[in-house]
């Protein structure tokens, strides 16, 4: 095993590949650590995570002039859109702008988008049923989430893969901007493009409006407050990069998992009412955001250790839902596992969002997958060559090329899946 320096060795292919070892020894030996290259405190223990979650300071984006000083000044138009989204807010202001926005996003919204999500799922199935193989990543984990972005904020479906590439450049720049800053540039022009974007949308949506997300963020009103045009453009970019990369990674990992479990792929398989419990797991086993930033918000002891105020802090939930101390074998996958409450959609005042819809969507593609095909396998690709995005937060595959029959296609009942 290698020695802990720098959580930054998830940027090691083969770390990246099975970061659990790592994140492992670093909460048995140091749960609570400095990592001298990411300038941050380390937090891998479960209960350790929930207190970071929960206590510390959620507004941590870095000022235009910070970014300067560090040579990324390019990224300072960001770091203005980044302070006006809810996720990097304390409170009183993000209690302010999350009851606005949740009073946009109803329950009926999310009604009237599942019956979307099961008409995109089968249409993307149909597409690859005849051939026998898929990407599970560009046939169907890309595209659900971007079309059901775009219907959910009320913009025109032609966008949809427009509004992927911005995300997946924001996403980039958020889970990696400290080591790549020759893309700074490129991803600063991508985030104005996509702001511009999103004020000509709001605009016209004044003039002529569609039903959706935007529409309703411009409507919402508590005790006559209201949500700026800012406000509005920057919490629309916050929940659809939200809602793209981690519900992608959601289908990808879920994927994969069963791929490596056939026993239970096979129970799955057999009890589809396990498809709930089974995401649950998917969630803990393989998370989508592996971790999360925070700021110290006064001194404070951790596991033993002095934080300093506004020192960073990263809480990692990848690692704390492996705790042992908080779930029997950690390390085994079992869609059966009752007492579940991982961290993968965060805790408290910043719990995910859009978990309800990200959840639908998963729970519609596994439904789908497994009603109409079987035998599933992976396509010409050995495990171990798959590649994962090079992300330090966001876990996702590049690709996953998987082979399978349609249901009833053989007569050959009861086999065990085939796995490569
Ligand atoms: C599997 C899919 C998803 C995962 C794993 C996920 C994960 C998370 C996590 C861990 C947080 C908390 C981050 C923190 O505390 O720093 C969060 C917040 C958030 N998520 Fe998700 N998310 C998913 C899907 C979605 C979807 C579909 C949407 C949009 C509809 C969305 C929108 C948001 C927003 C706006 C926040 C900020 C909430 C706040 O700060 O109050 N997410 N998500």
């Amino acid at each position: 095993m290698r020695t802990l320096s720098s959580l930054t060795q998830l940027l090691d292919p083969e770390v990246l590949a099975d970061p659990y070892p790592l994140y492992h020894q670093l909460r048995a030996e140091d749960p609570v650590c400095w990592d001298p290259l990411l300038h941050a405190w380390v937090v891998t223990g479960y209960s350790d995570v929930v207190t970071v979650l929960h206590d510390f300071s959620a507004e941590r984006t870095p000022s235009p002039e910070k970014l300067a000083s560090i040579g990324l000044g390019d990224l300072g138009p960001i770091a203005r859109v980044m302070v006006k989204q809810m996720l990097f807010m304390d409170p009183p202001a993000h209690a302010r702008v999350r009851k606005l926005a949740a009073y946009a996003f109803t329950p009926h919204r999310v009604a009237v988008l599942h019956g979307h999500i099961r008409d995109v799922v089968e249409r993307l199935l149909d597409r690859i049923a005849g051939a026998g193989r898929l990407d599970v990543i560009a046939d169907l984990a890309e595209p659900l989430p971007y079309t059901i972005t775009a219907e959910m904020l009320g913009v025109p479906l032609d966008d949809a893969p427009q509004l992927k590439v911005w995300s997946q450049d924001f996403a980039e720049m958020l889970g990696n901007f400290q080591h790549n800053p020759e893309r700074a540039a490129a991803v600063g022009r991508s985030v104005d493009a996509m702001t511009a974007y999103f004020h000509d949308a709001v605009r016209s949506m004044r003039v002529r409006p569609r039903p959706g997300l935007i529409a309703s963020f411009l409507e919402a009103a508590t005790d006559g407050d209201r949500l700026t045009e800012e406000e509005v453009v920057a919490n629309t970019i916050v929940t659809m990069v939200g809602g793209q990369e981690t519900t992608t990674n959601l289908i990808g990992n879920g994927m994969l998992t069963l791929l490596r479990h056939p026993a239970e792929l096979c129970r799955l398989h057999d009890a589809p009412n396990l498809i709930p419990s089974a995401v649950e797991e998917m969630l803990r086993y393989e998370p989508p955001s592996q971790q999360t930033a925070r700021l110290a918000p006064y001194d404070v002891e951790l596991g033993g250790k002095q934080i300093r105020k506004r020192q960073a802090v990263i809480a990692v939930m990848a690692a704390a839902n492996r705790d042992p101390s908080r779930f029997p074998q950690p390390d085994r996958f079992d869609i059966e596992r009752t007492d579940n409450r991982h961290l993968s959609f965060g805790w408290g005042a910043h719990f995910c969002f859009g978990a309800a819809l990200a959840r639908m969507e998963a729970h519609a593609t596994f439904e789908a997958l497994l009603r109409r095909f079987e035998r599933f396998r992976l396509d010409g690709v050995a495990d171990a060559s798959l590649r994962w995005r090079t992300n330090l937060g966001l876990r996702g595959l590049v690709a996953l090329p998987v082979a399978f029959e349609r249901v009833g296609a053989r007569e050959l009942v009861g086999l065990p899946v085939a796995v490569q």
